[in-house]
């Protein structure tokens, strides 16, 4: 008998994302009809604005739904120059953008063109769970450096620059961070610029939650800093977050013409356009009124006051107040090496699962963010629910800690 062929190697270098599976736990448990309160969602829980919805359905009935051009039609580019010009102060041509299916993507077209085998890539742990999956796949080697509270989960360039070896290709920052909330200052920016141009490496900014900023300062990106870093810079952004729009799936790229290119080839042979229609919402969403993601924003700003104020308050945990984002990264350090009922909490899996169990409550492991000393919570979600779900941890912790 004919031998079944197994996977390709590659495929064996990737893990399921932490994310993904906790919410399938959860829908698990709702499908028995149990009540979870469900903290591990990476997504805004307000709806997609009317304006944006009517422009979708009005391209959709006026026939708007063939190929468009792989790397988005020109009415999106052009929002999105306009975007740039507007809240960032980046001048970019159409040229220098591409629009693909959510920022996710993006950054998987964009990692795919720039790494290979033989190549380093700098991130700061904690770190989102998909740029390590990524920088496996491409075959380069993830070189991880360790941040911790006291620092606000921030690289120094001291740091950096002790990382940094010939085979350095690229830096990945994420600020605001997804699990952290940490933002990076303008200085420190300036600083990372600086040693990413003298070292002559390329900085992919994730700056997807841009407009979810809490403290009292502005996203900076680090291409503001001067030509020959904005030259080697790769933004990602995207709709998701900012709009309330994850199932929408747009996300976009600015980068030099020749690496826009490079991944724009790619897209061509993979997934093609974006949705037509949803293109036309997403001009819609950058280019419309800006009202509600205010709105949006101010109400995450209470969620997250009370998150961190609660957290806090319970006995053995801890956490920093996120700048912004929509998480709260909480230390259950002094949680874990304990045996409740012949069960050993070793790790953040140990103690989300027994949370889940005891509590209903779901968070997410701080393993897969690389720091098993904390979960990840999410307050996307309403204020009661956010409530709820502190009580019945805090009541847990009281009767077992
Ligand atoms: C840091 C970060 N980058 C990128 C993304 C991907 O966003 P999108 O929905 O546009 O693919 C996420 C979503 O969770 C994220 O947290």
């Amino acid at each position: 008998m004919k031998q079944i062929m197994n996977l390709a190697k590659r495929t064996t270098l990737i893990s399921p994302s932490p994310t993904l599976g906790i919410t399938a736990k959860v829908n698990q448990l709702r499908a028995q009809g149990i009540e979870v309160i469900g903290f591990g969602a990476g997504e805004p829980d307000f709806d997609t604005s009317a304006h944006i919805k009517e422009e979708a359905i009005n391209s959709l009935q006026a026939g708007f739904t063939k190929y468009t051009a792989t790397s988005g039609i020109p009415e999106l580019k052009a929002a999105i120059v306009a975007k740039f010009k507007r809240d960032n102060g980046l001048d970019f041509q159409p040229a220098e953008i591409i629009v693909s299916c959510g920022a996710k993507h993006s950054l998987y077209n964009a990692i795919m063109v720039l790494c290979e085998k033989g190549n380093e890539v700098i991130l700061a742990s904690p770190y989102w769970v998909s740029y390590l999956e990524m920088i496996k796949l491409s075959g380069a080697r993830p070189v991880i450096i360790k941040t911790s509270e006291k620092n606000n989960f921030k690289i120094t360039p001291e740091q950096l620059l002790s990382k940094v070896k010939d085979q350095t290709k690229l830096l990945i920052l994420n600020s605001p961070s997804n699990p952290t909330g940490m933002m990076y200052t303008a200085q420190e920016l300036e600083a990372f610029a600086k040693i990413a141009v003298d070292k002559n490496m390329l900085v992919i900014s994730d700056e997807i939650y841009e407009k979810l900023v809490y403290a009292d300062k502005k996203q900076v990106s680090i291409a503001n800093f001067g030509l020959a870093i904005k030259e080697r810079t790769i933004i990602i952004n995207g709709v998701s977050k900012t709009y309330a729009m994850t199932g929408w799936r747009i996300g976009y790229a600015a980068a030099r013409q020749d690496i826009v290119q490079a991944m724009a080839n790619l897209q061509d042979h993979s997934t093609s356009n974006p949705v037509s229609f949803v293109q036309k919402a997403a001009v819609t969403a950058i280019s419309g009124p800006q009202d509600e993601v205010e709105k949006m924003r101010l109400e995450f700003k209470k969620r997250r006051d009370y998150m961190v104020a609660r957290v806090k308050a319970i006995k053995k945990m801890s956490c920093l107040a996120p700048e912004g984002a929509f998480y709260v990264f909480a230390n259950i350090a002094k949680l874990l090496r304990k045996n409740i009922n012949g069960l050993e909490i070793k790790d953040s899996q140990a103690l989300a699962e027994f949370w889940l169990n005891e509590a209903k409550v779901a968070v997410v492991p701080g393993s897969g963010f690389g720091n098993d000393n904390y979960v990840r919570f999410s307050y996307a979600t309403s204020f009661e629910k956010i409530k709820t779900g502190l009580d019945r941890i805090e009541a847990v912790i009281n009767e077992y800690y």
